[in-house]
């Protein structure tokens, strides 16, 4: 029986993970690479830090750390001016009534984000009290694929992750629940989400009778 839902941030809540692509391809230009929406799939869910890793990879480009922690720097700056604008209606359909009625069957609800911006995008959207826990950027040691973050999570909220449900957009986040041995939903393409046990295509769209079947 699932005791607990966490949910993802960024592209699952809302399409922040949009401005974190913009902002990363403004960067990468600036290398003379082009992101595409195929390696952008490769950055969502992982750490700023990794993602620069991965553009720079790309390029065949290899920088000192304080190159590249000036970098990191510079994109989340443009992020950070991106979000500012973001309100609550742009929160994806039919997430605020999926949360009430997981909460109306006394399941936990817990957010896990690799984002460090994560405290700053709830308190915008204005969501914080909807969660029992909320797990950011900033107190994890290791970026998803690496379980950590939904282990926490699932820690925090007093639930054997067997008993958790993930609902994740990155394919990182994915691997990441399901190393964490936590059930998983994702939000997307089956193409890019195949290991998930459940692919649809908008959070909102979540059948609650498949709660328990997945
Ligand atoms: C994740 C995004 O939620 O947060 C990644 O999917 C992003 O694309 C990561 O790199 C880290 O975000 P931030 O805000 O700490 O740079
Ligand atoms: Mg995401």
């Amino acid at each position: 029986m699932i005791q607990a839902v966490i949910f993802d941030l960024d592209g699952v809540i809302i399409d922040t993970a949009h401005y974190h692509y913009i902002a990363w391809k403004r960067l990468a230009s600036e290398f003379g690479i082009t992101l595409t929406p195929a390696h952008n799939e490769l950055l969502k869910g992982v750490s700023r830090m990794r993602s620069l890793e991965i553009i720079l990879s790309l390029g065949n480009i290899a920088l000192s750390q304080e190159q590249k922690e000036l970098l990191a720097e510079k994109k989340n700056t443009w992020f950070v001016e991106y979000i500012e604008s973001i309100r609550p209606e742009e929160i994806f359909p039919g997430v605020l009534d999926l949360i009430q009625n997981l909460r109306k069957r006394k399941i936990k609800i817990g957010l896990a984000s690799s984002s460090k911006n994560a405290p700053r995008v709830i308190e915008l959207l204005g969501i914080a009290r909807d969660f029992d826990t909320l797990i950011d950027g900033t107190m994890i040691n290791q970026t998803k694929p690496d379980p950590e973050i939904f282990l926490l999570a699932a820690h925090r909220l007093g639930v054997d992750p067997t008993h958790c449900l993930v609902f994740e957009d990155a394919e990182a986040g994915v691997e990441a629940a399901r190393a964490a041995g936590m059930k998983c939903v994702g939000v997307g393409q089956p193409s890019q989400l195949g290991k998930a046990d459940k692919v649809i295509a908008h959070t909102g769209d979540f059948n609650l009778n498949d709660l328990n079947s997945l």
